[in-house]
């Protein structure tokens, strides 16, 4: 009888593979389950068995016969695509089924802004690699190998490390190589803003991520000054905080720029820094050809995440990379 049993379900499995219309489903459930089903059959007839028998049969029927209901069901929705509907397969004025739409990442969103910012500010838009040789992420921004700012970026080397030119190569620490290729490329004036990808070899905490987005930004004409800096900045705070918005600028180093500044906004009672930037180093002009001596340029850098962060009231940078639809789909 157990024999009998288990063939019965492995022969019910088979035949329930096979089934693709509502009829096929109907078909199979009266034979394998219905009244006067086999199984049925065998489970009425339990009466009749001796007393142990009664016990092992009784128990596999049932077991048996609850699992093919569960593999029933789940094989007839997930064929017919739409739960508890008793209609045919063919009734196509069956309502479709809900598609979610997508939503644009809240970095995505910002970088919008941030360049829909420049955009009317008179920048144009330029991007680099992010496999990026030793030279332009160093050498060109006045950082050499022995100079200590090269600490501030730990750097994820690709795994060769030379290229076919006996060059390094490493995922770039930040968006202003582009500043160098960018100069070497074409000549002032200069009006463009730099989105891009970046990676640091760093522990994540709820500040830093090992990959994150920067927008570089760089000016150079015939004497531009700081002013000019500042009155960019301070239109593009503006413009995405709000007409309202207060900026503070502080001294701050970057090898590639002199004198070097951070700027912060006033938000929410506190001051944010937002931003580097600073008047192009002479020595970075040297290195990428220029030389006009009435050339000046200002620079800056920013990280889009944090901006983020300020205006949405975030905590933590690793929401942003952990893709928990929760969080994605509140912007
Ligand atoms: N590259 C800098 C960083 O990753 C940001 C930066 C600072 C860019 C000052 C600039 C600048 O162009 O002038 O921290």
């Amino acid at each position: 009888m157990i024999e009998k049993i288990e063939k019965l379900k492995i022969k019910a499995e088979n035949d329930l593979k096979s089934c693709v219309s509502d009829k096929d489903f109907e078909d199979w459930r009266v034979n394998y389950l219905g009244r006067k089903s086999e199984l049925s059959d065998i489970l009425k007839n339990i009466k009749n068995l001796d007393q142990d028998q009664k016990k092992v049969v009784g128990s596999l029927g049932n077991k048996t016969r609850i699992e093919l209901e569960g593999k029933f069901k789940d094989t007839k929705n997930r064929i017919s695509g739409t739960i508890g509907t008793s209609k045919s397969s063919e009734d196509y004025s069956l309502p479709s089924r809900h598609i979610s739409m997508g939503k644009l990442h809240p970095v995505t969103l910002t970088l919008r802004e941030i360049r829909k910012a420049f955009v009317s500010l008179g920048f144009q838009i330029a991007e680099g690699p992010e496999i990026e040789l030793d030279k332009y992420n160093f050498d060109m921004l006045n950082i050499p190998e022995d100079h200590p700012a090269r600490d501030m970026w730990d750097t994820m080397w690709i795994d060769e490390k030379i290229n076919k030119n006996g060059e390094k190569m490493l995922l770039r620490t930040h968006t202003s190589p582009v500043q160098a290729r960018i100069m070497e490329n074409q000549d002032p004036p200069i009006r463009v803003i730099v989105p891009g990808k970046c990676y640091r070899y760093e522990a994540t905490d709820s500040t830093h991520e090992w990959h994150f987005y920067q927008v570089e930004g760089l000016a150079v004409d015939k004497n531009l000054t700081f002013s000019d800096l500042k009155g960019t900045l301070y239109e593009f705070a503006k413009k995405m905080f709000g007409s309202e918005t207060k900026i503070r600028f502080r001294c701050d180093y970057f090898p590639f720029v002199e004198p070097g500044v951070d700027m912060s906004i006033y938000w929410e009672g506190k001051w944010l820094e937002i931003l580097g930037a600073g008047m192009v180093h002479p020595k970075v002009f040297e290195k990428a050809g220029y030389k006009d001596k009435n050339l000046s340029g200002f620079a800056f850098g920013m990280g889009p995440e944090r901006i983020a962060m300020i205006k949405h009231n975030i905590d933590d940078i690793r929401l942003f990379y952990s893709n928990d639809l929760r969080f994605l789909e509140q912007f």
